[in-house]
């Protein structure tokens, strides 16, 4: 474990009661209580390079046992402790029963059988994202589904439309996907790829206005809009029904990457009219590393209009790169080389999930529905996020002109996350330091931090805690920077 930091004298315009007001807050909290779901890994965790000896990570026997400060959930959620009892469950199931585990219930479980756990993980997801139970999946990862709803949904016409809008500094993987769709249709990215660049920005943070404006303009031969819900860098979010709205009247059809906005912000991807939509279930979702993503195709995209018994099986659905397990289940199991999709978005499954994944996220999912919905949620997370901006605001004046928000101050343009641009050279020292004092948050270079108040785990103390050795932080690397 590093050595403990040294004591650094508070900022002039730290607020005195911060603490104070935050502790009342947090009492008054009426989701508090779901803190308690999730194991909050201890300074001394953090600190350690072993392993906890023994089979919980609760029973660790470190030095440091109070809380760190973990503020990175749009990056990686906490563990919920649920999840553990729920993968026991499974690994028992599997143990005793074998491949029985597919099909037999077993009375005092309160696990779905495998063959039915894609349906209960969709039945649990659809609220969170406002979507219909059919319209709903839980399958592979994000960017295999942002590729397989362009596989459906994306057929070109050079002479019609063939052109892809997307941001110009999208997630690399969401640009990736995009450029290789192109050459994978045999198109030319210079012509058919077109990257929305803020005029007013230097952070790119895009208006509605400048989106729809450039729709406007390549109306007549664009296909395909792709959208973060939320942007991962600078923590804008973006008006989802109005862009979906616009693009629709024009023809476009539009795809949301929701990786940093599903159990972040409130979705209503039915109502919205949303085309299709894919998101990664380890961020807000508390999934687990690399854990099982999901989409969400509008039913008007969905539709199968014709009987599994039709002569011509190729007719009646929109054409989409299939596997056995998005075949409907009544065929399944007949082995008959004849796709017939399920109706709905389970129709774009390929194959059978991994139950591992889908036991892990559904165990958070579980906590999800403690909190009574995703309204409840963001109502937490926009006073938890603004208390944050305040006290960000309020640090003294040396400290504060050491970086600058980044995400908008708009609380509708925004989710859990505030992104802080730091005074150049900061960035590594900040970030020992803030290590230092067991407060993790995640860094993207050059210069920029993003700090994540999750709100199923996150309370209002966790902001003072936070900014606090953030100001500590900041003098401690700039006294580095400057002495070098
Ligand atoms: C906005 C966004 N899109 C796409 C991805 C890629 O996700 P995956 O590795 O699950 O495909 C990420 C990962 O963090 C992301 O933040």
């Amino acid at each position: 474990m590093s050595s403990a930091p040294p004591p650094v004298p508070a900022g002039a315009g730290t607020e005195k009661n911060a603490r104070e007001r935050a502790r009342q807050l947090d009492r008054d909290d009426e989701l508090g209580f779901l803190r308690n779901e999730f194991n909050i890994p201890t300074k001394g965790q953090i600190a350690s390079t072993r392993l906890p000896e023994g089979a919980s990570a609760d029973t660790a026997n470190e030095n440091d046992t109070s809380k760190c400060i973990y503020l990175c959930g749009n990056s990686l959620g906490l563990q919920p402790k649920r999840t553990q009892t729920r993968l026991t469950q499974y690994l028992s199931t599997w143990a005793t029963q074998g491949v029985q585990g597919h099909f037999k219930p077993l009375d005092n479980s309160p696990l779905p059988t495998w063959l039915d756990v894609d349906e209960r993980a969709a039945e649990m997801i659809a609220p969170i994202v406002g979507g219909h139970v059919s319209e709903v999946a839980v399958m592979q990862t994000l960017t295999a589904n942002l590729h397989l709803l362009m596989s459906a949904f994306y057929k070109p016409d050079i002479n019609k439309r063939h052109k892809i809008i997307l941001e110009s500094k999208a997630f690399p993987s969401d640009h990736f996907a995009v450029e290789t769709q192109l050459r994978h249709h045999g198109l030319d990215t210079a012509k058919s790829m077109v990257l929305l660049k803020s005029e007013k920005s230097a952070d790119n943070i895009l208006t509605t206005e400048e989106i729809c404006n450039v729709m406007e303009q390549h109306k007549d031969d664009t296909a395909l809009l792709l959208l973060p819900g939320i942007q991962y860098y600078t923590g804008q979010l973006f008006d989802i029904p109005t862009i979906t709205a616009y693009a629709k009247q024009r023809g476009i059809f539009v795809i949301w990457d929701l990786a940093h906005a599903v159990g972040n912000v409130e979705l209503k991807l039915h109502d919205w009219g949303v085309d299709a939509a894919a998101w990664c279930s380890y961020k807000y979702l508390n999934g687990g590393p690399g854990c099982i993503g999901g989409m969400f195709v509008h039913e008007h995209n969905g539709a199968v209009t014709k009987a599994i018994t039709d002569e011509r099986p190729e007719e009646g659905y929109n054409h989409r790169l299939a596997g056995w397990w998005g075949n409907d289940k009544k065929s399944r199991f007949g082995m008959e080389n004849r796709f017939h999709p399920v109706k709905g978005a389970a129709g774009f499954q390929l194959s059978n999930p991994s139950v591992l994944d889908i036991t892990s996220l559904c165990a958070s999912l579980e906590v999800f529905g403690l909190a009574g919905g995703m309204g409840k949620l963001r109502e937490k997370s926009l006073r938890v996020t603004k208390f944050l901006e305040e006290q960000l605001e309020g640090m003294g004046e040396a400290e504060r002109k050491l970086f600058r928000i980044i995400t908008p101050l708009d609380p509708k343009q925004r989710g859990a996350q505030i992104s802080l641009g730091l005074d150049t050279g900061l960035l590594e020292g900040v970030m020992k330091e803030l290590e230092r004092r067991g407060v993790i948050v995640d860094e993207r270079r050059p210069d920029v931090i993003r700090v994540a108040p999750a709100p199923l785990y996150n309370g209002f103390e966790d902001v003072v805690d936070f900014v606090e050795a953030f100001g500590e932080a900041l003098r401690v690397a700039k006294m580095e920077r400057d002495t070098l």
